[in-house]
């Protein structure tokens, strides 16, 4: 499989889609975890989820079940959900609040920082801290928590230095989770990042996202040839002129992660049907109106829009080779009300159709790869140079974390 799988993805064609084994077969899917997700940072929750003592999160990521918990200390923390006695399950439901962390099978306790503080008739020689949960890497940048599942992380500062100041002045630690949804599409991962790269596919599929987000290839795209074209230079120019920081950047092995403060269609200040701030009251602090979205992608979980009004966070987890779950969080400031400052429907409503639209052209697209009559075919190179960049990057990802092929066959 290793050199089968290296050979396809040497001879992959640039510009062109991946052939079909990439979206189907589920040995490259089991490949795609162990190589990318159980060994890059992953985007976890907006650290606002959890606001009080004992709050938790669960995440599925392929065979693992990480928990997330805000500590007494304030801290939160992440642990494999599973009991070091015999392994069970320790938090049962995808959130909620405990006092401690105790498993439902031999009440084995541990405290929120995951010391075993309690297990019964354990005999004399127990080391209880010898069966401390095992923790999972964590790092919070700005308000948005990022795991890591590999024993030994990879650098995560790099990222978090980078990001740290485009980020700050949306201000997440004063956010609040307004609404989140979490659908599963039935296609695989890859075809979810793909669509979300282009915006060749918007003006057909999304009505209401076109009337604020626009079609210019350059805003959804990773400028190929490092040029920035004078409209947005203009536009980076304000922003920053006001102190938020919005010129392009992308970076990471590949291009792993890229930062550009975009702005959205003329007349429009937020992602509404009418355009006007989905949140009465700003969260952040950025005072131009019509900054538009810092858009954020960091491979392979997650994309990210923070506008002068409210901060929305995408993660895309993959389930099956052919299923992958979209999260989806509206952060409003803390101190907003609803029916008072923000509106829910108002709020929810284009994102909410948006990513409908985007489950049903992703179904279709990976229908149709499922038949045998399916080739790679040609990307746009005006439309659909960051489709090309996700997938150069996802090649040179593997092919780095699989290492040298085997010398002599086994
Ligand atoms: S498996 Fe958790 S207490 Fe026994
Ligand atoms: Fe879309």
């Amino acid at each position: 499989m290793h050199d089968l799988l290296s050979d396809l993805l040497a001879r992959r064609t640039p510009g062109h889609s991946l052939e079909r084994p990439f979206y189907t077969d589920p040995a490259i899917y089991a490949a795609d975890l162990e190589n990318i997700h159980y060994r890059e940072w992953l985007f976890a929750i907006p650290a606002c989820q959890l606001t009080k003592t004992g709050a938790y999160a669960r995440v599925q990521v392929g065979a693992y079940n990480v928990v997330l918990v805000r500590g007494s200390d304030g801290v939160i923390r992440a642990f494999h959900n599973a009991c070091r006695h015999r392994g069970s399950v320790i938090c049962q439901k995808d959130q909620g609040t405990v006092a401690k962390l105790t498993c439902p099978y031999h009440q084995w306790t541990y405290d929120l920082d995951g010391r075993l503080i309690w297990a019964r008739d354990m005999g004399p020689d127990f080391d209880p801290s010898q069966h401390n949960l095992k923790p999972v890497h964590l790092r919070e940048l700005a308000g948005l928590i990022y795991i890591c599942l590999a024993e030994e992380a990879p650098d995560f500062d790099a990222f978090a230095d980078l990001a740290r100041p485009y980020l700050d002045v949306h201000d997440l630690h004063r956010a609040k989770v307004a609404f989140s949804s979490s659908i599963v599409e039935k296609g695989n991962w890859k075809l979810v990042w793909e669509n979300n790269r282009e915006c060749y596919h918007c003006a057909g599929t999304h009505p209401a996202l076109s009337r604020s987000f626009p079609l210019d290839p350059a805003v959804a795209g990773v400028s190929a040839d490092g040029s920035t074209p004078p409209r947005l230079q203009a536009h980076f120019d304000k922003c920053e002129a006001a102190g938020a920081p919005s010129r392009f950047a992308m970076a990471g092995f590949a291009g792993q992660y890229r930062l550009a403060r975009m702005p959205l269609e003329e007349k429009a200040l937020s992602y509404t049907m009418d355009l006007q701030p989905a949140s009465k009251r700003p969260l952040g602090r950025v005072t131009v109106p019509d900054a538009g979205t810092l858009l954020k992608f960091h491979y392979p979980t997650t994309w990210n829009h923070f506008l002068p009004d409210i901060s929305l966070c995408f993660r895309v987890t993959p389930i099956g080779p052919q299923e992958t779950e979209v999260t989806t969080w509206w952060l409003v400031d803390k101190d907003a009300v609803e029916g008072v400052d923000y509106d829910m429907k108002r709020l929810t409503e284009v994102w909410l159709a948006t990513n409908d639209e985007d489950r049903r052209i992703v179904e279709d697209n990976q229908l149709g790869i499922n038949s045998p009559a399916y080739t790679p075919g040609p990307y746009s190179p005006i439309m659909e140079d960051g489709v090309d960049q996700f997938v150069g990057w996802y090649v040179q990802t593997m092919l780095r974390a699989m290492g040298p092929r085997s010398v002599a066959a086994e």
